[in-house]
């Protein structure tokens, strides 16, 4: 896992200075969005439904896992008298969201609290913290997780009985499966430090194991845009970054980014809202 905090602690602030509302996803252009800002937020106002469905009266106990710098959390606590908790390998990351929860304070509805910890061993004191929970959701960070079973082990532990995750990533297709070690595939784990790269079924049927039942899969891959004019000057670089990735994590992420493209082009990955239910 020290790859993964190594690849966040070094790259945060080259994407917080390139302009994401400090969220560490992609934008999604789905219904309701007019402009970047909706589109980064897109997916936190799905969670946000999901929460205030569960909860009528927004005293939520919600857990990001993989939060980033806190984007999606501090969204959240604005728009509701939750309590967020965010957990992230970075500690760097942690700091930012930190710092981000404390210059929103006076807008907050509810509260936010991040930790330091690696969301499939996480450490008693965590647990202890957050365990109850209503909700967890997990944008762009299960692909990063070593053990896909130990993730939603460790969700189930946390979730209370009929509690819901929200799970947003990159899954195969049936195609990616069949292309296993497709370069571009191979580009993207290796790039983008994915640790599990799964098709939607085989990660319901890990989930099951653990307790979490499918409520619904939504797929957002035609929110995506794909070949924006930043993308095509990295597809343009691609011979330098790729010679740089041997000595740079930025290097690295953006051929990983660009592979990552490819790959959606072709048809090999879908971009999924997963919903499970704790049983
Ligand atoms: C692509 S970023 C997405 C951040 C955030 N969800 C967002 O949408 O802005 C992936 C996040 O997952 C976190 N992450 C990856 N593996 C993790 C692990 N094993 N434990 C905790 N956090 C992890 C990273 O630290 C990072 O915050």
């Amino acid at each position: 896992m020290s790859n993964v905090r190594d690849y966040y602690d070094a790259n945060t602030w080259k994407w917080l200075v390139s302009g994401t509302a400090g969220a560490l996803h992609r934008e999604l252009w789905g219904p309701g969005t007019s402009d970047r800002n909706d589109a980064v937020h897109y997916v936190h106002r799905r969670v946000l439904d999901r929460v205030t469905e569960l909860c009528p009266s927004g005293r939520a106990r919600v857990v990001d896992f993989g939060c980033g710098v806190g984007a999606g959390a501090v969204y959240l606590a604005e728009h509701i008298a939750a309590d967020v908790h965010g957990i992230s390998l970075s500690p760097r990351q942690v700091a930012h969201a930190e710092r981000r929860a404390r210059q929103r304070q006076s807008a907050l509805a509810g509260t936010c609290r991040f930790y330091e910890a690696d969301f499939c061993r996480l450490p008693w004191p965590v647990v202890e913290r957050v365990a109850g929970a209503d909700l967890v959701y997990a944008i762009e960070s299960f692909v990063h997780a070593d053990s896909a079973s130990a993730f939603f082990d460790q969700v189930a532990q946390v979730l209370r009985p009929g509690g819901l995750l929200v799970l947003v990533d990159d899954v195969l297709t049936s195609s990616g499966v069949q292309a296993d070690g497709h370069p571009a595939i191979a580009e993207f784990q290796t790039g983008w430090q994915v640790g599990s790269l799964l098709s939607a079924p085989r990660a319901v049927e890990l989930a099951a194991a653990s307790g979490l039942a499918l409520v619904s899969r939504t797929s957002l891959s035609g929110y995506m845009r794909l070949g924006r004019p930043r993308d095509r000057v990295v597809t343009a670089l691609q011979p330098v970054l790729r010679h740089g990735q041997r000595y740079s994590h930025w290097c690295r992420s953006l051929v990983g980014g660009d592979a990552l493209q490819r790959c959606h082009r072709a048809g090999l990955l879908d971009y999924d809202e997963l919903v499970l239910v704790r049983t």
